[in-house]
């Protein structure tokens, strides 16, 4: 295997020293064309949700401490980890799995007396149950993000469901909301998004889709919202229940599914459909999350470009029966799958994660941007010590991972309307894979600013881009940009600042805006006035 940083030495030096290197730069430079004359659709800030499930270190010790901890904490949950995630405005935390949600019986996990199970696809581990519903909306409140609950599908019972979300949602005048109040949260919360199942052509039950449609339909009438801020069709804060659907390119299940939602009654509806899709070269996950080369760096990306056409080819199926766009493509789990850190626990999918990931991420938010009429939330897998995570802790150790930057950097994203654009994306060619060189997105923010994203895939050479104004003056371009010695660069307890952002900046001149992109980078470019 190639280590990376002596494989780009040679043709990093031979650009610098080339007495033609600048003017074949010049030539290679890539042009950016922006059509602010044609807005596209919103892009939902839900797109940057987070999945949080029972599984190794993500909930205890990367969420709960507990009260007593000497770990810095509010009512248990750290507050490290809560001031991180509000500085990137968390939309919505998926909880509580996964597989684990098929599994889980909310009722161990509320009021005093706790009862403890083993965490059959996780590990074997003892799950206490300490975190349960009161514990997870105090974190999603302390966070400032919406519920998205997933309810037991696979091995729970529809009456469950339905008390759980009574439990949650109904006032004091019912027995299920007395009992809430008494466990200390009188009045009802707030859940935005209830999952119905999770992955049930898998670890959530292995059914036929006609089977599983056949149980969701009960589920998505009888899982009821009675919280009376959620009430109301029209109501922007009304629940939207998330079906079950397809993973990676096996479609069956958006077939059957959305060709049931056309054909409806009154009775039943959903709002999205999940789409689960990890960014792994083969099943089951083998590449290392560190130290590894340009051959796994190269496949990695190739992989997860794949997310581009599942989402195309699934939104095709879905326009066939909701050319209004209705029903939402839910990608709830996607991210880089590789093989647990070494010594690490099995089955706690603990993963490093290196500069090459933030790229992943940078790349799958363009994405979803592109498909921002469909795709109107996504999590990634997952948000703590799991996969590949945006923080990672150790005890009373914490450090933000280059994954954890991508989602600083592109806050302009949130809510933003897409700006189409044109350019040559070039080639970066490894072996047999080609991919493309660069890749942009823009959007007009709500601040009223136009950012452009930019990524460079190239693991060894800068990029020069020009970028074609819209009209009106523009004489300032600076943001962000994330980049390191190495495409396999991580941030460690040790040395937690290796992969950060630093300042970038354009020269606008003559309508034109040039910047330098440095090789393996990402950078959100603000332009202004
Ligand atoms: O994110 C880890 C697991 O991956 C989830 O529990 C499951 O839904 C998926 O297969």
């Amino acid at each position: 295997m190639r280590y990376l940083g002596l494989a780009a030495a040679p043709l990093a030096l031979l650009a610098a020293f080339a007495p033609s290197s600048v003017a074949a730069r010049e030539e290679a430079a890539t042009t950016v064309e922006i059509e602010a004359g044609q807005p596209g659709p919103k892009i939902d800030r839900h797109i940057f949700g987070q999945f949080a499930e029972h599984l190794g270190t993500g909930i205890y010790g990367g969420i709960w401490v507990g009260p007593d901890s000497k770990i810095p904490n509010v009512r248990g949950i750290r507050s490290d980890v809560v001031a991180a995630l509000k500085a990137i405005k968390v939309p919505d935390v998926r909880w509580p799995g996964g597989c684990f949600a098929d599994e889980y019986h909310w009722k161990n996990g509320v009021g005093p007396h706790r009862r403890s199970t083993v965490n059959a696809n996780w590990g074997g581990s003892i799950e206490p149950d300490t975190f349960g519903t009161e514990e997870f909306m105090d974190f999603i409140h302390q966070i400032g993000s919406d519920a998205y609950v997933s309810v037991n599908v696979g091995s729970g019972t529809l009456e469950e469901a339905s008390d759980w979300m009574a439990y949650m949602t109904a006032d004091q005048r019912s027995s299920a909301g007395a009992d809430r109040a008494a466990n200390g949260h009188a009045e009802p919360y707030a859940v935005k998004y209830v999952g119905l199942g999770n992955e049930s052509w898998g670890c959530g039950g292995n059914m036929r889709p006609q089977y599983y449609i056949d149980l969701m339909k009960r589920y998505a009438r009888f899982t009821r919202n009675y919280n009376p801020a959620q009430q109301g069709d029209t109501n922007p804060a009304a629940m939207q229940r998330i079906a079950v659907g397809p993973t990676d390119d096996d479609m069956s299940y958006t077939e059957a599914v959305m060709e049931a939602w056309s054909k409806r009654d009154w009775s039943w509806s959903i709002e999205g459909l999940s789409l689960h899709s990890y960014t792994v070269p083969h099943w089951p996950p083998s590449l290392p999350s560190v130290g590894f080369g340009e051959d796994d760096y190269a496949s990695i990306l190739q992989a997860t470009l794949k997310m581009d056409q599942r989402i195309a080819r699934n939104s095709a199926i879905m326009d066939k029966y909701d050319p209004d766009k209705k029903v939402a493509l839910v990608v709830d789990e996607w991210g880089v799958w590789l093989a647990e850190n070494p010594g690490s626990p099995k089955g706690f999918l603990q993963q490093q994660n290196s500069m090459r990931d933030a790229i992943v991420a940078a790349l799958n938010f363009n994405i979803f941007a592109r498909h921002a009429d469909r795709v109107r939330m996504a999590n990634i897998a997952q948000m703590i010590n799991v996969l590949q995570s945006l923080i990672l802790t150790d005890g009373p150790k914490l450090v933000l991972t280059p994954t954890y930057y991508i989602h600083q950097m592109y806050l302009p994203f949130q809510d933003a309307t897409f700006i189409p654009v044109k350019f040559d994306a070039g080639e970066y060619r490894h072996g047999d894979i080609a991919l493309p060189k660069i890749d942009a997105v823009a959007v007009k923010a709500t601040d009223g600013k136009l950012y452009l994203s930019l990524v460079n895939l190239d693991p060894a050479n800068g990029a020069t881009v020009r970028v074609t104004l819209p009209q009106g003056r523009f004489g300032k371009a600076s943001g962000q940009v994330l980049t390191a010695a190495n495409v396999n660069s991580i941030n460690t307890f040790e040395q937690p600042n290796t992969v950060a952002p630093r300042p970038i900046a354009g020269k606008v001149a003559g309508g034109v805006m040039t910047i330098e992109l440095p090789a393996k980078s990402v950078a959100m470019v603000a332009l202004e006035r």
